[in-house]
């Protein structure tokens, strides 16, 4: 038998309970509640060691002490159970209160808000765009050249002056005589294009291309983006429209004014060098206006020679290409006076005129914005 409990130990129950309760209000976090409930409540606990006290009573008396013990114990885990949801309650809103977060504080940039999309490619991302949205598909071709396909079969024989002319980076010759080039004009991909498929022909194939030469308006790489249509029936018509089309969206204006200029490239017939009409107000470039021309592109009817020289017969297809100059409209658009500049890596220069690589340009989203 365990420890018997002589009741007068606690003078009265009440004094017990007095006793209890202020230990349970005393008890300041869960872990403590515990400790209570095992001392009082449980198996050996004083509350529960009354209760033993029981056999060994007089059945009257064992019946109204029995029934204070029981009130007793319903009224202390009573007290127990609110006082524990209390200190949940509290628990709860101390850790609400310590760990918040602000969501109205300013982000700190990350670092992928740190780098920025070279002008040249947020233009590259922009015109295949508005391209894509005509149906022209994107073609491409290698920055090494062969001789054949960025000059021969362009209607470009060998005593041809423009051959001379284009100021071509040459690899050093092989032992079969021939040699490899960095190609001078995106419009070997016209030729790559069409021997690799039957019309009808839509694409654009932008690109780097090389020539030897060096000062505020010429660096010896730059970009351009080819433009070829070929079908049984398509005409001058057409690149015109195109092009303006694509000069409003690509300078997002209503309005603007091209100049098609008689011109000569061996590769069509006829050819055709376009202007574009804008203002220089401050630092600011608006299109469709003002006083200066800025040639931007050359285009016109693609040649019979070049038709047959892929396998083509121009009694059958016929069709027109373009060369805009990448830099050229990407100078206009943005308003940067020094080409040099774009190929210097300089970080001011890309933070100034550089786009956040998360405003991806679309048609609907708005292109430069
Ligand atoms: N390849 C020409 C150049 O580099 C541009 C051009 C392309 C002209 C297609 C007509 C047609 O100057």
């Amino acid at each position: 038998m365990g420890k018997t409990i002589d009741t007068a130990e606690y003078g009265d129950l009440e004094a017990l309970e007095t006793a209890l309760l202020g230990e349970l209000d005393a008890a300041g976090d869960l872990a403590a509640l515990e400790d209570f409930r095992v001392g009082a409540l449980g198996k050996k606990g004083r509350i529960s060691a009354l209760m033993k006290t029981l056999g060994q009573m007089e059945p009257d008396a064992r019946k109204s002490f029995g029934q204070s013990v029981n009130g007793l114990k319903q009224r202390v885990s009573d007290a127990l159970e609110a006082r524990k949801s209390d200190l949940g309650e509290a628990a709860l809103a101390a850790r609400l209160a310590t760990e918040t977060a602000d969501v109205t504080l300013p982000v700190r940039p990350g670092p992928e808000m740190m780098g920025r999309i070279h002008p040249i490619s947020q233009v590259w991302d922009e015109l295949t765009e508005i391209f894509a949205d005509m149906g022209f598909s994107v073609a491409e071709g290698p920055d090494i050249e062969t001789e054949e396909k960025n000059f021969d079969k362009l209607n470009i024989p060998a005593s041809h002056p423009a051959r001379q002319e284009m100021d071509t980076f040459y690899f050093p010759t092989k032992e079969d005589g021939s040699r490899k080039l960095l190609r001078t004009h995106t419009s070997p991909v016209q030729i790559r294009t069409m021997e690799a498929q039957q019309p009808p022909i839509r694409i654009i194939a932008p690109g780097r291309v090389y020539r030897s030469d060096y000062d505020q308006t010429h660096t010896p790489m730059f970009h351009q983006v080819e433009g070829l249509v070929i079908d049984d029936s398509t005409h001058m018509g057409h690149l015109k429209w195109c092009l303006e089309e694509f000069c409003k969206a690509f300078f997002e204006v209503d309005k603007v004014k091209m100049k098609f200029r008689a011109s000569h490239f061996p590769f069509t017939e006829p050819s055709m060098e376009v202007d574009i009409q804008y203002a220089e107000v401050g630092n600011e470039v608006r299109m469709g206006e003002g006083d200066k021309w800025m040639e931007i592109l050359g285009c016109g009817m693609v040649h019979p020679n070049v038709l047959r020289a892929v396998g083509y017969d121009p009694e059958k297809v016929q069709g027109w290409a373009f060369g805009v100059g990448i830099e050229r409209i990407t100078t206009l658009k943005y308003g940067m006076p020094d080409l040099r500049p774009m190929f210097a890596s300089d970080m001011r220069w890309l933070k100034h005129y550089g786009f956040l690589p998360f405003d991806v340009p679309s048609l609907a989203g708005g292109l430069s914005s």
